[in-house]
């Protein structure tokens, strides 16, 4: 697993483009600046966005060839992003209860997996803070264009009303759009899109 995102990461360019995520820069934009949490970040497009207007960005990723990539990115653009090299398994940066923003930008593990993720998701976000995700669905299979290809990894609007049970749901739909992101997410592409708000009562951690 390592091996596959160092290998694709060192391939020359951004894979995933330079340019954040649509969906993901379009629901940040339109909440006030404070500090996001970028988990499985990759090249670092939407850390160096957000940076350059005014977040204060925590990314990590388990690939170091990413968060290198996303360093020198950083620099050249002239902003500080603390990245750090760590697995969605290991312990989140910071504790719970901290982050305005958390965004999960194609971030796809096993189904098995899945839920615990998106409920460490919500609960990186303080009470009031949202998750922002932008994910394939299963029909990303039938257009042949980017993604994960097992089945398993992929999920849907249904999916993520279970995960984030006990957050309330702001935005939740299955779309097909035109992706322009780098080598490997181009052409109309099955998403689902969300945006969930961590409520101010009590969500057990
Ligand atoms: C499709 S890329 C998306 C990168 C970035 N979110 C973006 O939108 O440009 C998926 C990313 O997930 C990372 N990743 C996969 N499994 C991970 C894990 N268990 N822990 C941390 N990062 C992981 C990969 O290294 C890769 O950077």
């Amino acid at each position: 697993m390592i091996e596959f995102w160092n290998d694709r990461f060192a391939e020359p360019g951004f894979a995933y483009g330079r340019q954040p995520n649509a969906f993901f820069a379009e629901r940040l934009g339109a909440v006030g600046v404070g500090r996001v949490l970028l988990p499985a970040e990759g090249e670092g497009r939407n850390a160096v966005w957000a940076a350059s207007r005014g977040w204060s960005v925590t990314a990590f990723d388990l690939s170091h060839v990413a968060r290198d990539k996303a360093l020198e990115f950083a620099d050249g653009a002239g902003v500080d992003i603390d990245y750090r090299l760590a697995s969605l398994t290991d312990p989140w940066p910071e504790g719970p209860g901290v982050f305005d923003v958390v965004g999960l930008v194609f971030v796809h593990v096993p189904s098995a997996l899945r839920p615990l993720i998106h409920r460490a998701a919500l609960l990186a976000c303080r009470p009031g803070g949202r998750v922002i995700l932008q994910g394939f669905t299963p029909r990303q299979l039938e257009t042949g264009r980017g993604g994960p290809k097992d089945p398993d990894m992929l999920y849907t609007a249904d999916d993520l009303r279970e995960d984030f049970a006990g957050g309330e749901i702001l935005h939740l739909e299955e779309r097909l759009v035109e992706l322009t992101e780098g080598r490997y997410h181009q052409g109309q592409s099955a998403v689902v899109e969300a945006e969930i708000l961590r409520p101010d009562s009590s969500l057990r951690e």
